[in-house]
């Protein structure tokens, strides 16, 4: 079998986070080094998208190039996956003339083949900045959820795919102007004919697809396929190469996706094989926001265009959020991982675990740093670091470090027990990676470890030393294969720590098929001193990464909040009508079924009243018991969830939309007026 594995091509707009290595990168990195591993045939491709708005947009910003702007984070992103191990054989661009060239070519194909409608219609214009406003340049309203934030093409907030007219209050994203509509020219892809292919090639014979992904295209599928414009007024792109078409581009997903053929052709002339030729598995790891690019309209331009392949599998993952929060380029709510690298130096391995261990494969997960902490001291450190360890330093001890002769008559039957199980993990670890269940594979590689931190601590070498040194002789002979079988099977996911284990091992072979071998290092074999593979994080490195974001996230208040403007005038009377009081706060319980609400029994010092207040998700009953608050007595009284609410209780919203009390700054009598 060949492999053509693709990963998302990153905007160059700015750096990479931890939510794309968890998503994309990574995964696929574990994927086409495990098949490396194995000697099959097969690329591993994704370089920058260097095209679209995000890149004009941010290049308007900034008073710069386009091409300032993706030659900056062409490099930045390039340098942070190599950093972190991720193994392209090629990480290409799109703004390199060979891709010019290919997806120039491969419209023209389509368009000599009438693959394409011609259709003027009516787009959004800005006639202030000489601009039509694409995408990402218009926002407003989505038509389909109500969120204010929308874009052109795309709604965030609900994830549907928008077409810029339907928006609902539109203005330019850049300068707030009000957008004329003005008709222009495009070549469409009528997604509707390939309506029966993509049922058939997706809904029927693609049943195995993820859960996710598979839901995705049917409902997309079933709401019915309509021409998608595979071109756009824009000046920065690839020019739209036919006659009548100047200053228009290609659409940026319609030549992104070209991306990973152009960049096979950049990385070998026998390219074709792996994009034309019935025997190569196409793959494409991208997170959930791409599923409708990669499974309905590139295969839809595949299919047209007539000589490609089409895609096996689209394994894409769901998001991985950051402290319960969406990560959010715009709000920094991200871990950089450009940053990362200067904070936990040489610990690229600590975050491919921990990524691997909590990726988002079948819902949106949470990266916490308490979890990051825990995942390195209690499994990284205490498990995989330290069996290595007691391995290297007890066979350096007892025999300077050579491989000891076993003695056949002295193995035992537990010794066996454990060697059994390392096969069955091995095809466990293959079939799950196979399948795309990345975190399965890494607890099974990871059972490897314990099972020889396992019969470590039950064999205990170092007590049998002294009474039945030919026994110690069996124990670390079956500890350093033990420890030579991981070497191997972590390269697919912590490659910079397999290396370190061959290199204390003094063993240079990468090979698959070592894995679960009971004889991999020879007798005598001469191993190199101990090294610790793994340190412990420390309490004050996880408390400066949480401060760091607490600190973004008062900033992101501070930025966003804005005092209400004020209401219109009363006189003094209307004023006085309103009768406020100090009460204290007796009783407090939440109310069944609900989230917000807490029933309070509240003394006004004219009654002792029932009162429902919604501030539930900011107080816990028993904590507000004896508290003085302001009361608002003279309200007219109402039912909230069958319980008669007598007034309302003042609260202050502060700026992260949370509530405090208003009270007096010393205790008074119970009925004093507020005025
Ligand atoms: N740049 C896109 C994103 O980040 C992904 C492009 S994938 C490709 O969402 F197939 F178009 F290359
Ligand atoms: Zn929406």
């Amino acid at each position: 079998m060949r492999y053509t594995v693709t990963a998302a091509l990153p905007y160059a707009n700015g750096p990479v986070h931890i939510g794309h290595l968890a998503g994309v990168y990574i995964p696929a990195d574990i994927y086409s080094r495990y098949l490396r591993l194995k000697k099959e045939d097969v690329i591993y491709v994704c370089g920058s998208d260097e095209h679209g708005v995000p890149i004009t947009i941010k290049a308007q910003k900034e008073g710069v190039t386009p091409q300032d702007i993706v030659d900056r984070y062409h490099k930045v992103i390039k340098d942070s996956f190599n950093e972190f191990g991720i193994n392209f054989d090629i990480y290409s661009r799109t703004s390199s003339e060979i891709h010019k060239k290919t997806s120039s070519e491969f419209f023209k194909t389509l368009y000599d083949a009438d693959k394409f409608i011609e259709k003027t219609s009516e787009q959004f214009y800005d006639s202030k900045e000489n601009q039509y406003l694409a995408d990402r340049y218009i926002t407003g309203t989505c038509p389909k959820c109500g969120a204010d934030n929308a874009y052109g093409d795309q709604c965030e907030a609900c994830g549907s795919t928008l077409n810029a007219t339907d928006l609902i209050n539109p203005k330019s994203a850049v300068t707030g102007n009000e957008p004329e509509l003005k008709s222009t020219k495009h070549w469409y892809l009528p997604l509707d004919i390939y309506e029966p292919f993509l049922k058939k090639w997706i809904l029927e014979e693609h049943k195995e697809w993820k859960p996710n992904v598979y839901g995705q295209c049917k409902s997309w599928i079933d709401s019915g396929l309509q021409a998608r414009a595979v071109s756009r007024d824009l000046d920065w792109g690839v020019p739209v190469p036919v006659e009548g078409a100047e200053g228009k581009v290609l659409y940026v997903w319609f030549d992104a996706p070209i991306g990973y053929i152009s960049a096979t052709k950049e990385l070998t002339p026998d390219w074709e094989k792996y994009w034309k030729d019935k025997d190569t598995k196409l793959v494409h790891f991208i997170g959930k926001d791409n599923i409708v690019f990669h499974c309905i309209i590139f295969p839809a331009m595949l299919k047209a265009e007539g000589s490609y392949i089409l895609p096996e599998n689209v394994p894409a993952n769901e998001f991985l959020n950051l402290e319960g929060d969406k990560i959010s380029t715009s709000r920094n709510w991200a871990v950089w991982l450009h940053e990362y690298l200067r904070d936990f130096e040489g610990q690229q391995d600590v975050l491919r675990y921990v990524l691997t261990a909590n990726a988002p494969e079948s819902k949106d997960n949470d990266f916490t740093w308490k979890d990051f902490q825990d995942r390195n001291n209690n499994e990284l450190v205490a498990i995989l670091g330290n069996f290595v360890n007691r391995a290297v330093v007890l066979t350096n001890k007892y025999y300077g470090g050579q491989i000891p002769e076993p003695e056949p008559q002295s193995f035992e039957a537990f010794d066996k027990e454990i060697m059994d199980q390392f096969p069955k993990l091995k095809e466990s670890i293959e079939h799950n990676i196979e399948t795309y269940h990345f975190r399965e594979a890494l607890k099974d590689a990871m059972q490897m470890a314990r099972l020889g931190n396992k019969y470590l601590a039950e064999t205990e070498p170092w007590k049998l030393i002294k009474t039945n040194p030919d026994r110690v002789k069996n124990i670390m002979y079956i500890a350093m294969q033990i420890t030579a079988g991981l070497s191997q099977v972590f390269e697919p996911f912590l490659p910079f720590s397999a290396a370190k284990i061959r290199k204390l091992i003094n063993f240079e072979i990468v090979d698959w098929d070592l894995i679960g071998k009971c004889k991999i290092l020879e007798i005598g074999h001469q191993i190199n001193k101990a090294e610790l593979l793994f340190t412990k994080i420390e309490d004050e490195q996880v408390k400066a990464q949480i401060d760091k974001l607490q600190a973004t996230k008062e900033a992101n208040q501070l930025d966003n909040f804005r005092a209400n403007p004020v209401k219109e005038s009363i006189q003094f009377d209307d004023f006085t009508k309103v009768d406020i009081r100090v009460g204290t706060i007796l009783e407090a319980e939440k109310v069944a079924k609900t989230k917000k609400l807490l029933k309070l029994t509240v003394d006004t010092g004219l009654d002792v009243r029932t009162i429902v207040s919604g501030i539930a998700e900011f107080f816990k009953p028993k904590d507000i018991v004896g508290k003085q608050v302001s009361v608002l007595v003279n309200l007219e009284p109402r039912k909230l969830k069958g319980i008669e609410s007598q007034g309302m209780i003042l609260m202050a919203e502060d700026a992260d939309g949370s509530l405090k009390f208003i009270k007096p700054d010393l205790s008074v009598t119970n009925g004093s007026e507020i005025r």
